[in-house]
């Protein structure tokens, strides 16, 4: 594995970049706002984003002190929990922006100097704690994002948001998968995070998986057909969730005097569109509608062999490597899940499409360490969060950057949750194929 210091330098200004045009139209006010205690007011997550930066190459890898000692505490998500972060005092935004580039400058010089040999620290090993950081500032983009989907339609304006591709005409039916054994999990090239790894044998019976995540079109079925009314398709967490929450669709949906549904989408208020994948659900609804399908969640297993399955076990993505341009809505380029037709090259070679992008797919596997896990570099990545009820999503979104997803990236959150970009694909047994 190259460690070029050029390349990782490259990737940590990408990312930056980034994160500055996203929050560009935000003036201090919006920044300091959140419109839910679950999600933090942006600001807080761009202090966060430089104080992560120093505390593990400033500090730790170079062994300087932070600039500012007394605020590590109130940017470190587990000292400062999500709801208690519009009442902590936190650096202003000029203040906070000069913190970001400071930082940054150090890092570079640091960089510049760094042994990334790999004799020695683990955390240097191929640049590993670069790219940590790296990976962690774009999964602070899409958390910020997920806030500001939240605010009222128009408070956000999302920039240089290209137009929809047109959806195309698709092949829906599902892909056969045999059983058998494969590899699960990362290997050793690159940083991949403590809960993706050890890469470990699974065997998995045959079963059907959809050959796209599930469309709005198909939820407005359930939608029609009563689901969110009927108990038989829900769990009984399910149902209690349903009833709390009063749900009767998705999140950001809402029905229109003349019967047709709108979904919003930052700014903009739209008919629903049938082709493009389904956003915004819970673990419970996907859950109920799986149901209601005859069909059940894939676990993650099913999802990874799917991604993974025809020998090239190592790549990154299910096509291979790279090229993410051509054949994943990721990164922010529509703001929004796009049809399954846009991207035929991001085919997985089993056929199955969308596993990279456009939404989050919830799986059905509460969320634990693989076997011989082991915490590293710190265990409130992930750890904490075994075994507490949190249910994995894999694949990415619209709003994840290609950094930070692949074929063997693991995401959680809980089964009442729909302010991520998250939906579901189904997944069947297949008792006559086994084998
Ligand atoms: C992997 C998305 C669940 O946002 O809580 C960010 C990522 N970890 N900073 C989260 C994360 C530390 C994490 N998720
Ligand atoms: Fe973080």
């Amino acid at each position: 594995m190259i460690s070029d210091p050029s390349l990782i330098a490259d990737r940590l200004d990408q990312v930056r970049s980034r994160t500055l045009e996203l929050l560009s139209p935000l003036d201090e006010a919006a920044l300091a706002r959140t419109p839910d205690p679950i999600l933090s007011p942006p600001l807080w997550d761009l202090g966060h984003i430089a104080a992560y930066e120093e505390l593990w190459l400033v500090e730790r890898l170079a062994g300087r002190q932070s600039r500012y000692p007394g605020l590590q505490a109130t940017y470190d998500a587990f000292e400062t929990p999500r709801a208690l972060r519009t009442r902590v005092e936190i650096l202003d935004a000029s203040a906070c922006y000069d913190y970001l580039s400071s930082v940054r400058a150090d890092v570079l010089e640091i960089l510049d100097r760094a042994d990334l040999s790999g004799t020695g620290d683990p955390l240097l090993q191929d640049g590993a704690v670069f790219d940590m950081v790296v990976q962690h500032e774009a999964q602070h983009t899409e958390t910020v994002l997920q806030t500001l989907q939240m605010l009222p339609a128009g408070d956000y304006v999302p920039p240089a948001r290209r137009p929809r591709p047109p959806p195309r005409p698709v092949g829906t039916d599902p892909v056969h998968l045999p059983g058998g054994e494969f590899a699960m999990g990362a290997g050793s090239q690159g940083f991949r995070y403590d809960c993706e790894r050890p890469e470990h044998p699974r065997t998995v019976m045959a079963y059907l998986i959809g050959r796209a995540p599930v469309t709005n079109g198909e939820h407005l079925g359930f939608i029609a057909d009563g689901g969110y009314e009927r108990p038989e398709f829900w769990s009984s967490e399910g149902w209690i969730w349903r009833t709390e929450s009063a749900a009767s669709a998705p999140l950001y949906w809402e029905l229109a005097r003349d019967g047709t549904w709108l979904a919003r989408s930052f700014d903009l208020i739209e008919p629903v569109d049938p082709h493009a994948p389904l956003c915004h659900v819970s673990w419970f609804e996907a859950d109920a509608h799986a149901r209601w399908a005859g069909a059940r969640l894939p676990t993650e297993t099913e999802w990874e062999r799917a991604a993974r399955l025809d020998g090239r076990d190592g790549a990154v993505f299910p096509w291979g490597y790279g090229d993410t341009h051509t054949r994943a809505n990721l990164g922010d380029r529509y703001f929004a899940p796009v049809s399954a037709s846009v991207y035929p090259g991001g085919a997985a070679p089993c056929g199955a499409l969308q596993m990279i992008g456009d939404v989050w797919e919830w799986t059905s596997t509460e969320f634990d360490g693989y076997p011989g896990f082991s915490a590293f570099p710190y265990r409130e990545y992930a750890e904490v969060f075994f075994r507490h009820g949190y249910r994995v999503l894999r694949g990415g979104s619209w709003a994840t950057q290609d950094v930070a997803v692949r074929s063997t990236f693991r995401n959680w959150d809980l089964p009442q949750r729909r302010q991520i970009f998250a939906g579901f694909r189904l997944a069947w047994d297949n008792p006559e194929e086994q084998r």
